[in-house]
């Protein structure tokens, strides 16, 4: 049997790709948006025994559950869940306002932790599931400007890292995906958002985010090669923990994997100052 998956935030970008690669394959989807019809729009007609379109607010972690609840319920199970929505938040970190931070936090974070927490009796009860939560290379390699966006997204390499060692013996899998830049609607203003506030000293901020916009339309990583890739990593008998998606994200990664190394012997002497004698 084909595995059922369940995606979040599928109407655009990523999250259509793969649930419309997943239809043609033959696999049964459910998947999210906070517009249904868009959703149906987007992806075309299927009837519901292979694709399940529901409207979710994200926000709203009962609304979750229900959705993950009735998925389970109309297939008879879940195999895969992919949080996959999400939205890059740029400003320095006091430019944002408090309610700009916390709803990134709201939709890049907490669905997804409320998703795995509506997901889990399901999968221990079967003794199976993979969970794969979409991050960023920005969740592991930051750039200037996004800060926010690389706290929600540092969140949930630690939270799918340490998810993964607390199911494994529960016959779960979980893998954080850090894509590099995909040409989706993610850098346009449908998508991204910015501060509302400037601040003239944040001039390399404002660069850096002028840089993105121009960005747009041409970034080197290919949806539709990307939902292959999820796919073949839901395939694995041992699928990575970390997996990083696009040659830029495989750069960045390397860079950071190099100066985390030079820091941490730097640092090695006054590291073990600190213990008790
Ligand atoms: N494209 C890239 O370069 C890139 C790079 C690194 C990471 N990512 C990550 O990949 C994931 C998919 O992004 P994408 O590139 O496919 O971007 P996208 O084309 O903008 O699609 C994002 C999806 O997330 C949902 N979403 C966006 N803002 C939301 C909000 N405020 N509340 C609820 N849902 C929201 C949308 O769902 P509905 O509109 O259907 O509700 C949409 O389908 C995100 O988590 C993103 O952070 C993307």
């Amino acid at each position: 049997m084909k595995k059922i998956w369940f995606i979040t935030g599928a109407s655009k970008g990523l999250g259509l790709a793969l649930v419309k690669r997943l239809l043609t394959e033959g696999y049964r989807v459910a998947a999210t948006s906070r517009k249904k019809e868009a959703l149906i729009e987007s992806v075309g007609n299927y009837d519901n025994a292979s694709f399940l379109p529901l409207e979710v607010d994200l926000t709203n972690p009962s609304a979750i559950q229900e959705a993950i609840n009735s998925a389970n319920n109309h297939f008879g199970k879940l195999d895969v869940l992919v949080n996959n929505a999400g939205y890059g938040i740029g400003g320095a970190i006091e430019e944002l306002s408090p309610e700009e931070i916390k709803n990134s936090f709201d939709v890049n974070v907490f669905a997804t932790i409320y998703a795995m927490q509506a997901v889990l009796p399901h999968f221990r009860a079967q003794r199976s599931g993979h969970i794969i939560n979409i991050s960023s290379i920005a969740g592991f390699s930051a750039a200037n400007g996004w800060a926010a966006y690389a706290a929600t997204k540092f969140a949930i390499f630690g939270l799918t890292e340490v998810t993964a060692d607390d199911v494994k013996d529960l016959g779960i899998k979980a893998t954080v995906v850090a894509p590099g830049a995909f040409r989706t609607s993610f850098l346009t203003a449908d998508s991204l958002v910015y501060s509302s506030r400037k601040i003239d000293d944040y001039s390399a901020v404002h660069a850096s985010h002028s840089k993105y916009d121009s960005m747009n339309g041409q970034q080197q990583g290919d949806p539709d090669k990307a939902a292959e890739m999820l796919i073949e990593l839901a395939e694995m008998e041992t699928p990575p923990v970390r997996f990083f998606m696009g040659s830029d994200a495989y750069r960045r990664g390397k860079i950071k994997t190099e100066t985390l190394e030079q820091e941490l012997e730097a640092g090695k002497e006054l590291s073990f100052r600190t213990d008790f004698n």
